[in-house]
């Protein structure tokens, strides 16, 4: 560089470089970090929206029962005014803000029940306590709104009982439950909750799952037996085939039950049909797709033989 382009001087002094190794490295690893947390975040994000089901975890809630007397005995003004809040945000899209049902709200041509004029239907009737269960486990096409806290749900039943049954619809007014309130506090039942696939089956189902899972395991028993059998009674050759045969079968088991029946049954030809189609070319084939029909052969006398002593 000559000093005639050089406008501050000949030898102004270079600025320091400014950077710093390690930095670079920890950052870029941070960053790195970062967007593979973020794949595998949004991963289960879509696994979880494609199921259409949302992340539900195992846990034991204790479901603790409210002090349903004390609830449904309080209609002060404050629990009413309460409750008409939690009707406007919870409610009147369907039932509407005046107790006259919402045209075209509810489904299946079922209106949502008008609280100036209708009956209630439900088992524990129109008291307290019965719009408190049809809020906690819906009634008929009506869901249950669980988001509504369970004092909330005693607030929002005066609220309607109050404000339009009592006067407009007396004649379903009812002073107090007649059903027997459940007892608060305390007794605490644990309730399980599972996602919906993963529902436990029902108890009455037991035994007959007992009975498949026993029949599936005397299947295997049997099956490995008869492997055995076949393995131990062959040259080292054919039983290294029939060692293959035997992870033919652990990778498709649907068909173990019909290449044993072709065995036992005397039938080679099928039996060779059946191993040659199920071998899929591929990194996991065992080879069968390309044997010769004498080795092919061989497997299959020793299978015969081994299903024929078997029993
Ligand atoms: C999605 C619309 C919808 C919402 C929101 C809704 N309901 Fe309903 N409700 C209905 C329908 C529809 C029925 C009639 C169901 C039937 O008879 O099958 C009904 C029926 C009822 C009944 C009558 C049950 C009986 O014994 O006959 C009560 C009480 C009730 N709802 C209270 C409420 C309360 C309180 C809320 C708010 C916390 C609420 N509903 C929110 C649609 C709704």
């Amino acid at each position: 560089m000559s000093d005639a382009h050089d406008p501050h001087g000949a030898h102004a002094p270079e600025p320091a470089e400014i950077s710093n190794p390690f930095l670079w490295t920890a950052g870029l690893i941070v960053i790195c970090g970062f967007l593979i947390w973020l794949f595998f975040h949004f991963l289960g994000e879509g696994r979880v929206a494609v199921r259409g089901t949302s992340r539900v975890k195992i846990h034991d809630t204790k479901q603790v029962e409210p002090d349903h007397a004390a609830l449904a005995a309080d209609r002060s003004p404050e629990v009413i005014e309460h409750g008409q809040q939690l009707y406007v945000k919870n409610c009147a899209s369907c039932h509407g803000m005046d107790g006259n049902p919402v045209p075209g709200a509810g489904s299946g041509g079922v209106p949502p029940r008008n609280f100036n004029k209708d009956a209630f239907k439900n088992a524990n009737g129109g008291g307290p306590f019965g719009i408190y269960s049809v809020i906690s486990h819906g009634y008929g096409t009506m869901p249950a709104i669980l988001s509504v806290p369970q004092d909330g749900r005693y607030a929002i039943a005066h609220y309607i009982r109050e404000t339009w049954v009592k006067t407009n619809n007396a004649a379903n007014y009812i002073e107090q439950d007649k059903v027997p309130l459940p007892k608060g506090g305390g007794d605490a039942e644990a309730v399980k909750q599972y996602p919906p696939n993963e529902q436990p089956a029902p108890a009455a189902l037991h035994p007959l799952m007992r009975v498949v899972s026993n029949q599936a395991q005397a299947d295997r028993q049997r099956m490995s037996s008869w492997l055995a059998a076949a393995e131990t009674s062959s040259d080292s050759d054919v039983a290294r085939d029939v060692r293959a045969f035997g992870r033919l079968i652990e990778r498709r088991q649907h068909l173990a039950g019909e290449l044993y029946g072709a065995a036992r049954g005397h039938e080679r030809d099928r039996f060779i049909a059946l191993v040659t189609a199920a071998d899929s070319p591929g990194t996991d084939s065992s080879g069968f797709a390309l044997m010769s029909h004498a080795r092919l052969a061989a497997v299959f006398t020793q299978v015969e033989k081994a299903a024929g002593a078997d029993r």
